[in-house]
């Protein structure tokens, strides 16, 4: 966790960093995640010897089956870091024999330390945080239209169609980490992305399901070794409504 505070840290005073470009438009990366993943993996790879490491913007060698893998994304929400606002994280996952054992998701704009150790419960700067009981009406849902890949937006546009008369409102933060934290503490109630990747919900859906959230993929369970659709919510019948308008949106397939 100090570690995690530390990067944080980091990419709050980062000043004068470089914007890149990775291929599309809206997909960038700023020198300050380079510099903040070579930060992360020298220090979590000298915290656990033997560990293997997974980060966004360097070589990975996949999830290990055996021992401990990092998976790390250095900037949640780097179109929000390089504009200003204030919505981004630090996200660190730790697997364990290829499962998920400890996530970190920390904002450093607004000082959130969110964390869960599996079995041991989900944690805000310390205090146990528990997903809502709220009803689908009373419902927020935060969502993407995939920026990066707008080829898929129209079917995640017509998800959004959908479940607006359903719920309370919609949101989209910028950050999936942040997302995905707001829902294990109780301020949203419903999640839906068509194409995350493991560094962007692995950390938090530690910290979602040991607060009671429950999430799964269009076709089975969410995977961490590849891009992924990502459905959650606080609690199984809102997951059930959410998913049957994701899979009819999407004919029950992953489109990619
Ligand atoms: C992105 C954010 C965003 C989500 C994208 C992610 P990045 O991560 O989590 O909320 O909609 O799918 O890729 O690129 O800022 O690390
Ligand atoms: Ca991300
Ligand atoms: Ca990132």
């Amino acid at each position: 966790m100090d570690i995690v505070r530390e990067s944080g840290r980091r990419v709050r005073e980062a000043h004068g960093f470089t914007v890149e470009d990775k291929g599309t438009r809206e997909n960038i990366v700023t020198s300050a995640d380079v510099e903040n993943e070579m930060f992360l993996r020298r220090e979590l790879l000298s915290l656990v010897p033997g560990s293997t490491f997974m980060g966004e913007e360097g070589e990975t060698t996949g999830i290990s089956p055996e021992g401990y893998t990092w998976i790390v994304d250095p900037i949640d929400g780097t179109t929000n870091f390089s504009r200003g606002i204030p919505i981004v994280a630090v996200s660190v996952a730790l697997f364990k024999d290829g499962q998920p054992h400890a996530g970190y998701v920390y904002n450093p704009f607004t000082d959130s330390m969110y964390h869960a150790v599996k079995g041991q419960g989900a944690f805000k700067n310390g205090r146990p945080i528990r997903v809502s009981d709220r009803p689908l009406e009373q419902g927020i849902m935060c969502t993407a239209w995939c920026a990066y890949e707008k080829r898929l937006a129209l079917p995640c546009f017509k998800v959004s169609e959908r479940m607006h008369p359903l719920c309370n409102d919609i949101r989209r933060t910028g950050s999936a980490a942040v997302e995905l934290c707001m829902l294990a503490e109780g301020a949203a109630e419903l999640y839906f992305e068509i194409r995350l990747s493991p560094w962007d919900h692995a950390a938090a859906m530690i910290c979602l399901s040991e607060a009671g959230g429950v999430a799964r993929a269009i076709e089975g369970d969410i995977v961490f070794d590849r891009p992924c659709p990502v459905i959650a919510a606080n609690n199984g019948s809102n997951l059930d409504i959410l998913y049957d308008i994701v899979s009819e949106e999407f004919d029950g397939r992953t489109p990619y």
